[in-house]
């Protein structure tokens, strides 16, 4: 064994000199692919401690907690190997085998690739710090901590079996890969059946996409209706919302903004136009009419005649910044006519929105961050109700009305969770 022919020694230099370059492509790759997967969203709550866990997050039964999935072999996933991570990523199992909780969304990453897996985990054993962060046990009470309910769940649920796909035009093939598997933006864009579970994974069922309730947020209708989803929407104009946060229709808020900050403002022209392509494929569900522009409302306001019920409220507290013609200020503030945002039948996120404030996405191209104030102060839940239906339903803007009672419930579930 010590009589290496020269040659051979030096074919085994060169061959791992290979396969080293190999593995910090495929470190990279993985990197990329944990943006585009967001899996920071959950397992980041310190930015100097990335993928540390312990990010709580509510479910119906209590709160289950992020883990630590870092190479930290005490605390972290350091004693994985790649089995157990493809379990846990595609399967939901855990190394132990017990089931996870799909606050961890693995039914939509059960359609990674396994190229693309093989990528993620050598990023997480060699291109993430490990941190010592031990795991949090559930605040699930007995018997609902039990998790081997989980495995039926999971049976009825969680099938892994891929659509047929309807198009081999490959960018839409990656953009349906990018929208269903690693963006899993139907985690938070597809209505819950009673069980929890996303009552679809991909466009072969009409339910998917069409909006879906995330706290205290409602997550609009991606798919191609004209008042309430992206119909009116350009290519160019899904792109530029994802990368920057704004178009001439809305600007990001709620949960929203941290995706594109943290994901989707990362990815690459390439993916992001893969995605438009996907969901511009996607048809509306609703025979949906076309928004009209409605002149009465500014003519009333402008004429300083505030007697439809909410108008007031919006002339005071909200018109400086969206104009009496809803149209706000192109760049700066967003405009309230026929933006998608408001329109959908649940009015969660623009209640939050009054009474939360917001700031825009702030990216290394755009720093402004311009804020809107919170009303929680200043406006009772009848005159929040008001003044959302009065935008809801102004510049040719049709919605449901909202109640004092939606107020109520939002305006208390903020609080409780403000308290935690
Ligand atoms: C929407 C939130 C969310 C996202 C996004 C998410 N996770 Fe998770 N993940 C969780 C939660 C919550 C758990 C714990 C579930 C439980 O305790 O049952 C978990 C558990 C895990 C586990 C099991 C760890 C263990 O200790 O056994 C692994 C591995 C994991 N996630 C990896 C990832 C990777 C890799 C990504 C990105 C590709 C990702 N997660 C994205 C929420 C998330
Ligand atoms: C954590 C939950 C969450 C995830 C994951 C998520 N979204 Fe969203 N999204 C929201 C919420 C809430 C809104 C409403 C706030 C807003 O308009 O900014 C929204 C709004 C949008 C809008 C604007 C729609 C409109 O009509 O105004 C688009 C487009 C969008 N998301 C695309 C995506 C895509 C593509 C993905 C996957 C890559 C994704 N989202 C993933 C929560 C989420
Ligand atoms: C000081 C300026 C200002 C005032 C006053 C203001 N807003 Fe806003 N509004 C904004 C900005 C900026 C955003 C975008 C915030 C974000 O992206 O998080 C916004 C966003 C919104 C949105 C979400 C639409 C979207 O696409 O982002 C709604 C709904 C809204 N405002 C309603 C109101 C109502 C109702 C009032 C009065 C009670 C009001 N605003 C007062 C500046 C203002």
């Amino acid at each position: 064994m010590m009589l290496y022919p020269f040659a051979c020694v030096c074919a085994m230099v060169l061959c791992s000199q290979a396969a080293y370059a190999d593995e910090e492509a495929s470190i990279e790759h993985g990197r990329y692919l944990a943006t585009a997967a967001d899996c920071g969203a959950c397992h980041t709550i310190d930015d100097t401690k990335p993928f540390a866990g312990g990010l709580k997050i509510g479910s119906p039964v209590g709160n289950i907690y992020s883990t630590n999935i870092t190479p930290d072999k005490k605390t972290g996933i350091g004693d994985y190997r790649y089995e157990d991570f493809e379990r846990a990523v595609r399967q939901g199992i855990a190394k132990d085998g017990s089931i996870l909780y799909p606050a961890m969304p693995y039914p939509s990453y059960s359609r990674l690739s396994d190229n693309d897996v093989r990528d993620l985990f050598a990023y997480f054993k060699n291109g993430v710090q490990p941190q010592v962060n031990p795991n949090h046990a559930t605040d699930i009470p007995w018997p609902l901590n039990m998790r081997w309910p989980l495995h039926i769940w999971k049976w009825l649920f969680a099938s892994d079996s891929a659509e047929k796909p309807k198009s081999t035009d490959p960018q839409w093939l990656r953009g349906a890969y990018l929208v269903q598997s690693l963006g899993h933006c139907g985690a938070c864009h597809t209505p819950r059946g009673v069980a929890f579970q996303e009552k679809a994974l991909d466009h072969t069922d009409s339910d998917y996409l069409t909006g879906g309730k995330i706290d205290n947020w409602y997550a609009p209708a991606l798919t191609g209706d004209y008042v309430f989803g992206l119909g009116k929407w350009s290519q160019q104009d899904i792109v530029d919302f994802l990368d920057t946060g704004k178009n001439a229709h809305t600007t990001a808020f709620g949960p929203m903004k941290e995706v594109i900050t943290k994901s989707t403002h990362q990815m690459t022209d390439e993916d992001l136009n893969a995605i438009a392509v996907y969901l511009k494929s996607l048809p509306g569900k609703k025979n949906d009419t076309v928004l009209i522009d409605e002149p009465t409302t500014a003519q009333a306001l402008a004429k300083g005649d505030t007697r439809a019920t909410g108008a007031q409220t919006y002339v005071d507290s909200c018109a400086a910044c969206h104009r009496s013609d809803g149209k706000g200020y192109s760049g700066i503030f967003p405009p309230l006519a026929h933006n998608p945002a408001l329109l959908s039948d649940d009015p969660s996120s623009v209640i939050s929105m009054i009474l939360l404030g917001g700031a825009q996405p702030v990216t290394e191209s755009d720093i402004t961050g311009i804020t809107m104030p919170d009303f929680a102060g200043q406006l009772s839940n009848k005159q929040v109700a008001e003044v959302a239906t009065f935008i809801r339903n102004s510049w040719g803007n049709h919605a449901s009305p909202v109640t004092e009672k939606d107020v109520k419930k939002i305006r208390e579930s903020i609080m409780s969770s403000q308290k935690k």
